[in-house]
């Protein structure tokens, strides 16, 4: 049994350690927000934070998280700078068919709170491995920008 926290709630679940973490939320913990792209760390749909730090869930074993903290796109608006890229998203009118949103909204969640003021560079370098077949990065850019105003 590999134990952590979930958003908040303290969890366990009862499968083989290698289980990647995707499948842990989605099928063990019904959490669905977070998406299944390509399982193999190329297109950040499967993007969670673990202490904070965005991680490509479809890679990362069970074992991997025993003892830490989890946040998913369920809870990322709990918090203060997920609730200010949620409403910059809203404002600007980001999504298109949605799909790879939740793993975008948890990139530019853990890049505001490393950089409160991202150069254009500086969301391009951190937001490169999420992957938009909607092409919707020049609102990213723009949304986490307007984050970053309504943060300061
Ligand atoms: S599904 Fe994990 S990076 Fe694509
Ligand atoms: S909004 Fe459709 S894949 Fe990004």
């Amino acid at each position: 049994m590999t134990a952590f926290s979930l958003n908040g709630r303290p969890v366990s679940a009862e499968l083989p350690e290698d289980t990647p973490l995707l499948w842990v939320l989605r099928d063990g913990l019904d959490m669905t927000g977070t998406k299944f792209g390509c399982g193999m760390a190329l297109c950040g749909a499967c993007t969670v934070h673990v202490d904070g730090v965005p991680v490509r869930s479809c890679s990362t074993p069970l074992s991997a998280v025993s003892g830490k903290q989890v946040t998913t796109i369920e809870a990322i608006g709990d918090a203060r700078i997920g609730k200010a890229v949620q409403a910059a998203w809203q404002k600007l009118d980001v999504v298109q068919c949605g799909y790879c949103q939740s793993g975008q909204i948890m990139s530019a969640a853990a890049l505001l709170a490393t950089t409160p003021k991202p150069t254009d560079a500086d969301i391009d370098a951190a937001m490169s491995g999420n992957l938009c077949r909607c092409a919707t990065y020049v609102r990213i850019r723009a949304a986490i920008h307007e984050a970053a105003r309504a943060l300061a």
